[in-house]
């Protein structure tokens, strides 16, 4: 099939991709030209782990191809993608401006038929906004063409986002009738072949699907950490908790790591817009306030335990940090819990020395060059001469380091863990002071 996908970001792009690579011809275009250019070199903006040899593997087949030309773009496909960013506004409510411009572009280019697929994350009713940009821009050019919008959110994580696009849980497939089923059971075939995944539903439930998916994983998460911070109180130890709940099929083991809060580029802005949502409707959903006030709670848990160690003034220390980005195998440090503590303990007057496996040059993008800001080129090198060591992503290479190694490059054998990573009473034998979260007195 001929397919057209708006916007090269991590959807949109992992998107074009996998479906390239089953054999669809995809047209993938950006209005950010350096992002364009940089695709057709083969140069791929995010790290993603097995992206960049099918991006480049179908771009040389002819399958994949990159622009900024937005005509050409929508003249190729029998399906259209709407894969933009849908950012928080000022209120927290989702800024839809990006993919509104994108259904106006459609319209205006159209030369057929054509199915309109939103797979940006957007508000319940969004589908009815598209619809009606696409209506009056066709009545504007006085074309007659017929279109359905479907809602077809995405589920995928990053850091596994190739994964979970060749091999998705579902397929949400939101309509306003069945016309389009056809076509869009065509498009997923690939992905669809071992069993049905594709769930028909109306417009406004798929378009709250995603939401109640995201708003539900943010609420196991933020639960488990108040149970953390229970457990502290208690001489309770969460990890023991986790495992003992989790064994409970009901509650299974996914998402209920307690940590130093949850991060990326959907949970916190997802969770502030579905409460915009239901504000607007006058509802008030104490439930999704409290995940979210857990949550900035959870995220100065690592600030909290370090000043009180060390007292609030930090002038003149040094710590170093391992993990910037928000989770591992990615290098986005949108909302990441790194970035608050760093704040902190700048905000207290501390020097950072920091690594991360990917995330660096996203880092200083971020903050540029700062005095008290050491981005070095490995894990031991941030440990050198530094008053503790704090950990906020737990990636692979943190989790068995050499203890001795970090016991004599540090000032003092102090450990803050974000993680979990280690046991406190091995910690303890090793000669470590030692905080975890929820792991008892
Ligand atoms: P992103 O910021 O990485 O990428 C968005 C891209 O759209 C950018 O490259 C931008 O230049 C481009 N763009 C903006 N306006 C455009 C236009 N008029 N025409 C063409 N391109 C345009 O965003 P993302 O992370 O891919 O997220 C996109 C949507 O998918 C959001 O609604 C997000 O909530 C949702 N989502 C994201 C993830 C994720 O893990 N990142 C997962 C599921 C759903
Ligand atoms: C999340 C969802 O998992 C995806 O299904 C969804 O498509 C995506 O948001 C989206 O809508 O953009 P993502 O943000 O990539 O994916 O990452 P997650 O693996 O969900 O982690 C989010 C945050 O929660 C991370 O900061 C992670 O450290 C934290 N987390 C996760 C915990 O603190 N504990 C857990 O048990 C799991």
């Amino acid at each position: 099939m001929k397919v057209t996908v708006f916007g090269s970001g991590y959807v949109g792009l992992v998107q074009a991709a996998v479906l390239a690579e089953v054999g669809h011809h995809v047209i993938c275009v950006d209005v950010n030209e350096q992002r364009v250019e940089d695709l057709n070199q083969g140069i791929i903006p995010i790290y993603e782990p097995g992206l960049t040899p099918i991006v480049q593997n179908n771009s040389q087949a002819g399958r994949l191809q990159f622009t900024t030309d937005a005509k050409l773009a929508v003249e190729h496909g029998e399906v259209q993608f709407i894969a933009v960013g849908t950012p928080s506004d000022s209120n927290g409510a989702a800024d839809l401006q990006y993919v509104l411009t994108v259904a106006k572009t459609i319209a205006q280019y159209m030369t057929g038929d054509t199915v309109v697929i939103d797979k940006s994350t957007v508000p319940v009713g969004t589908a009815d906004k598209v619809r009606d940009i696409i209506a009056e821009t066709l009545a504007q050019r006085e074309v007659s063409h017929q279109f359905d919008v479907v809602s077809n959110p995405e589920f995928l994580k990053e850091g596994a986002a190739v994964a979970d696009c060749m091999r998705p849980d579902r397929i949400i497939v939101g309509s306003y009738d069945a016309r389009p089923h056809d076509i869009i059971r065509e498009l997923y075939e690939p992905f669809n072949r071992i069993h049905e995944k594709i769930i028909f539903m109306d417009v406004r439930s798929a378009e709250l699907t995603k939401y109640a998916a995201n708003c539900m994983l943010a609420t196991k998460i933020s639960f488990m950490n108040e149970m953390a911070n229970l457990a502290e109180l208690l001489g309770a130890d969460i990890e023991a908790v986790r495992r003992g709940i989790g064994s409970d099929p009901r509650i299974g083991y996914h998402f209920i790591y307690p940590g130093c809060g949850y991060g990326g580029s959907c949970f916190p802005k997802d969770v502030q817009a579905l409460i915009q949502t239901a504000e607007t409707e006058g509802y008030r959903p104490e439930m999704l306030y409290a995940v979210e006030n857990v949550n900035k709670r959870q995220k100065d848990k690592l600030p909290s335990l370090v000043k009180q160690h060390f007292g609030a003034d930090l002038s003149g220390k040094v710590f170093a940090v391992w993990g910037l980005s928000f989770k591992p195998k990615t290098d986005d440090i949108r909302e990441a819990s790194s970035r608050v503590l760093i704040e902190q303990l700048w905000a207290a007057g501390a020097i950072v020395q920091a690594y991360d496996p990917e995330a660096m040059e996203e880092m200083q993008r971020a903050y540029g060059v700062r005095n008290d800001l050491n981005l070095v080129g490995t894990k031991e090198a941030a440990l050198k001469a530094a008053d503790a060591l704090i950990i906020c992503t737990e990636w692979q290479p943190f989790k068995a380091p050499d203890f001795d190694l970090i016991k004599t490059q540090l000032k003092q054998p102090v450990i803050f863990d974000g993680r979990n990573l280690f046991e406190p009473e091995r910690m303890q034998r090793r000669g470590f002071t030692y905080y975890g979260i929820g792991r008892g007195e």
